[in-house]
């Protein structure tokens, strides 16, 4: 079967700064080496069996420090020559607020420069450049005054933000904000990444100041440039029933209602839906141990599973994606991906979700271009899992910086090149 996507669909991969580029100095660079230790011991229990064995990488504390990452900074061009060479029209990266502003109101223009030859280079090589704002790291100075705690973080976001867009107005796709409600769970609730807080006044006074920066944002961006469009990564898990009883259909139902809240205040600041989508979850009351609990990486719940446990859920793409059709803005898929080191999976896993996409498509639904997670293995960023997980399309060997193919990036090649999906 042929499924042709639409004339003009942007086909790409995305990355982030802090997780490729190398030698970045912001808050999570901190925190890793603050941290490392405990990770790498707490490792131990977290992980199957079958990972432990797997990626033995997880016990060792330089695993969970970012460091030279991909050297991304120096390399790019050859990264963006493997884009190009794989059919790739668009790239997602990230601009590094602590580079741009290592002091506070003091901006390094050297560092504006480097941008600027990262944006020419992928439009030399025909690839449209969708750049984050802000994908997660802080500067330290901010940081150090609270980050998104500080009443006047939206104000330096903005700041920022414009002498950003004013330097690169050549740009159309701006994502503001990457995943913030993901942010805010996972750093100010659960305090399994940076900041590493475990609050609900500080998950709140987080999710409020980085709404009111989405908005100043949104409107400062579209005072400097008439061209620009704005959005703001936004991700979900889909979340399955356990057993499928009554009341875990309630729960997950106020689960997925929850999740959706940050995107439902920003909705009218934005131009298009950056939707990400990974995996599904089981969710439901448990007996023993936790009360209430979030039955992940538990595989008596079964299913194809990714390197970190993720379940593999392709048609859910499907149901966000028909979701998201009311609030009638073009949408497009700026993450999706798995961590897969053997590529065992990876070609089925990115057929899957396209077919459920262009399914989502042929019923109506506005989709204008797909990214995956992530072009080259990296740092990974959710709860600091380091460098074993690999999301590549391509191989990087860390240690020599080596960049290898994976025979799925070719098969998703052939689906670029031809604005079709066969299978
Ligand atoms: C984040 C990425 C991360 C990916 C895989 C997304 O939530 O934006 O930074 O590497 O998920 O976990």
């Amino acid at each position: 079967m042929k499924y042709e996507f639409p004339k003009g669909f942007y086909w790409g991969a995305a990355t982030s700064a802090h997780q490729v580029e190398g030698n970045n100095y912001n808050d999570w660079s901190e925190w890793e080496h603050a941290n490392s230790a405990r990770l790498a011991k707490e490792a131990q229990t977290h992980w199957q069996d079958w990972q432990k064995k797997k990626f033995p990488e997880m016990f060792e504390p330089e695993n969970y420090i970012s460091g030279r990452a991909c050297d991304h900074y120096n390399r790019y061009e050859e990264d963006f020559g493997i884009a190009k060479s794989l059919g790739h029209n668009a790239h997602r990266f990230s601009i590094e607020w602590s580079r741009i502003e290592p002091e506070e109101g003091k901006f390094d223009e050297k560092e504006i420069e480097h941008y600027r030859k990262v944006i020419k280079a992928l439009r030399a090589r025909g690839l449209e450049p969708f750049v984050t704002l802000w994908h997660w790291t802080l500067p330290i100075w901010l940081a150090e005054k609270g980050g998104w705690l500080n009443k006047n973080a939206p104000k330096y976001f903005e700041r920022y933000v414009s002498k950003i867009v004013a330097s690169f107005s050549d740009v159309k796709f701006w994502i503001t904000l990457n995943e913030p409600a993901v942010y805010t769970s996972l750093g100010t609730i659960k305090g399994t990444q940076p900041p590493g807080n475990k609050s609900i006044f500080k998950a709140a006074r987080t999710r409020a100041n980085l709404i009111k920066a989405q908005k100043s944002a949104y409107n400062a961006i579209h005072s400097i440039s008439d061209s620009a469009l704005v959005g703001v990564g936004n991700s979900a898990n889909f979340f399955i029933p356990y057993k499928n009883k009554i009341y875990n259909k309630i729960l997950a139902k106020i689960i997925s209602y929850l999740e959706g809240g940050f995107f439902k205040k920003i909705k009218k600041n934005i131009d298009y839906v950056a939707f990400q989508y990974y995996r599904s979850i089981e969710m439901g009351f448990r007996l023993g141990g936790n009360f209430l609990g979030i039955i992940e990486n538990n595989l008596d719940t079964g299913g194809e599973r990714t390197d970190l446990g993720w379940k593999i859920y392709p048609e859910g793409i499907y149901h966000f994606l028909k979701n998201l059709q009311k609030y009638n803005k073009p949408i497009y898929i700026t993450e999706n991906g798995l961590a897969d080191a053997k590529d065992e999976k990876r070609e089925k896993f990115i057929k899957e979700h396209l077919y459920w996409v262009h399914k989502a498509i042929k019923d109506g639904v506005d989709v204008k271009g797909y990214f995956h997670w992530s072009l080259i293995d990296n740092f990974e960023f959710v709860e600091i899992r380091g460098f074993w997980p690999r999301f590549g399309l391509v191989e990087v060997d860390f240690k020599t910086q080596e960049r290898k193919i994976r025979p799925s990036a070719y098969e998703y090649a052939k689906i670029c090149k031809n604005n079709k999906l066969e299978i």
